[in-house]
């Protein structure tokens, strides 16, 4: 029996198969083409799916996810999954955006020449036995405004192209800075329709979000030249449709190309029609290269996963622990364990978790996230945060959906960075409030590099958190220890260490008793009569 099934719901090219073939813990099927209707009952049974964007990954189909932990994306383009509803399932959704990048970019450029020449209608002419030079008067590139809006992989590659064809060449994009974009010879407009104006030839290159959905309205071409030619080799859902045909038939655009379109395939679209635009079915990935590339790259990716090694082009994992520096990673995992802790000891019901970071280590640190998240949180708060709900939340609590169960729940999370909190330096410091209490636990990491939790509201402790404990809160009076010792002995459970803190000689103390075995209910009640002890507790940290 296999550890790992992966479903492939669209063809791959047979160097992504070769991958998996490879892989003796991994068993896939291919089911290219399946409906929805009948991938939905099924999907739960596999740890990953791999697609292109055949599958709609919709909210609908990931109602019962059972086991699936990944949804691997043979190209670039995400607007088939639903990576929002992905996240608070704990489903990382990855892409494989590098490989069919250059497939892309050389469509664009052949769409920009055919556009500019009438290609295909020329070579429909000939064939047809027309030879009526006159009506292919093109348009040269040479000299001319290339407008690329957006200037991420794609964009970025067409303009050191079109810059070796003599053009002048422009972007809008309002997440790259203009000494960016000047370093690749790219003039950066302020806004889109400073772009438009411009731009003798409009290429479009940004992902479909709601944001850029209808960014080409019937007012934006008005802005554009007269006689401009516009190019979509990115996504349709960025134009509306109507008000390009209508530009084309009236003569305001010399002539258009589009790869993609708003319904695929375009079978009832005005756009057919029109001869001044030429269509291609939505090749811009589809070169022997450019699907290698992503099949290789889905592939490797999807069992870097699985066997949890690191992996690079998951969207929605907010970070790799992976790519932490080491330091770092000790950090990560002991505010994970602080978090765990934290939501053990908490009473009431949860307001806030307040994580502070103190040290000029947490700047030094700091991590841009790779990709738009409603939650930008630093990875030692989304490991605080995970820890905490661990305890709180059935499902299982991830690092990816671990915010969207907090927010779920009311609860307020505030990061904050500090030189200095309380005359400490790096340690990880959380605030958890509730309608209660409110309680700060406090972390470091020693310089031996183990993690230590060293404050619990007021008691200063050395605590090593990974393991089981017996928690318990008392008066210190003389005998508790004695006393927890024999029933834990009567019990028949190991102690393997004892750190006990007191605030004041006869005032309270709290002890983390390390056991080697889980203690049950039983024995809790049995001590929580004693007296003294105030409240008594089973941890795993
Ligand atoms: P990318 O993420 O590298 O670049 C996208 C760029 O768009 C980024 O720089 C981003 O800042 C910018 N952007 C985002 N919102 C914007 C906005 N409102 N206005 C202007 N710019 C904005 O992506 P990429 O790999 O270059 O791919 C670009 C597009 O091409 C995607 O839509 C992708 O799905 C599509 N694509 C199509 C094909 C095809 O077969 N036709 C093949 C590959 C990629
Ligand atoms: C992509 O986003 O990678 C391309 O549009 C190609 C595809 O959808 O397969």
């Amino acid at each position: 029996m296999k550890n790992f099934k992966i479903l492939i719901t669209d063809h791959l090219a047979e160097e992504g198969y070769r991958i998996l073939n490879a892989d003796s813990e991994v068993d896939y099927e291919l089911r290219a083409g399946i409906k929805n209707s009948e991938l939905k009952p099924i999907l739960k049974d596999y740890d990953a799916i791999i697609t292109r964007s055949g599958t709609t990954v919709d909210k609908d189909l990931l109602s019962d996810t059972g086991k699936l932990r990944i949804i691997g994306r043979a190209g670039v383009g995400l607007d088939n999954v639903d990576i929002e509803e992905a996240s608070k399932r704990g489903i990382i959704v990855m892409n494989a955006p590098t490989g069919n990048t250059l497939a892309a970019v050389e469509l664009t450029l052949g769409l920009i020449l055919s556009a500019a020449r009438k290609i295909p209608s020329a070579d429909f002419h000939v064939r047809n036995d027309g030879w009526d030079r006159k009506r292919f008067l093109g348009v040269q590139l040479y000299g001319k405004a290339l407008g690329i809006v957006g200037l991420g992989r794609i964009g970025r590659n067409v303009a050191v192209r079109a810059n070796s064809f003599g053009m002048r060449v422009f972007a809008y994009d309002p997440y790259i800075k203009a000494e960016t974009a000047e370093s690749m010879g790219v003039t950066l407009f302020k806004t889109l329709d400073e772009l438009l104006a411009h731009s003798d030839i409009v290429t479009l290159h940004t992902p479909l979000t709601a944001e850029t959905k209808n960014l080409i309205t019937r007012e934006k071409i008005a802005i554009m030249k007269d006689g401009a030619i516009f190019i979509n080799c990115a996504r349709g859902g960025l134009v509306e449709e109507s008000a390009l045909a209508e530009a084309l038939k009236s003569g305001k655009l010399f002539s258009a190309a589009t790869d993609v379109y708003e319904e695929e395939p375009p079978i009832h679209s005005a756009l057919k029609s029109i001869d001044n635009l030429f269509l291609t079915p939505h090749i811009g990935a589809n070169t022997e290269e450019g699907q290698k590339g992503v099949a290789v790259i889905v592939c490797e990716q999807v069992l870097n996963a699985l066997h949890g090694r690191a992996y690079q082009f998951a969207v929605n994992t907010p970070f790799e622990r992976n790519r932490l520096s080491p330091d770092m990673q000790r950090f990560f995992d002991v505010s994970e364990r602080l978090g765990r802790l934290a939501g053990q000891l908490t009473n009431g019901r949860v307001q806030e978790l307040r994580l502070i970071m103190a040290g000029k280590r947490f700047n030094d640190s700091f991590v841009e996230h790779a990709f738009d998240s409603p939650f930008n949180y630093q990875p030692f708060t989304f490991a605080a945060i995970k820890g905490f709900l661990e305890f709180f939340v059935h499902e299982a609590v991830s690092f990816i959906n671990a915010p969207y169960f907090a927010k779920d729940r009311g609860i307020v999370v505030t990061e904050t960075k500090v030189q200095e909190y309380n005359k400490m330096s790096d340690h990880v410091i959380l605030t958890v409030k509730t309608d209660e209490e409110e309680t700060v636990y406090t972390a470091t990491v020693f310089s031996d590099g183990v993690g230590r939790i060293v404050g619990v509201g007021p008691f200063r402790l050395d605590l090593i958190p990974s393991g089981m404990y017996l928690y318990f809160r008392n008066v210190d009076t003389p005998g508790i220890v004695g006393y927890v010792g024999t029933l834990l002995g009567k019990h028949n459970i190991n102690i393997a260490n004892f750190e006990l803190t007191r605030l004041s000689p006869n005032g309270e103390a709290i002890s983390f008793v390390y056991v080697d075995e889980p203690i049950t209910q039983a024995v809790l009640d049995e001590m929580s009569g004693y007296p003294g002890i105030i409240e008594v507790k089973f941890l795993k940290v």
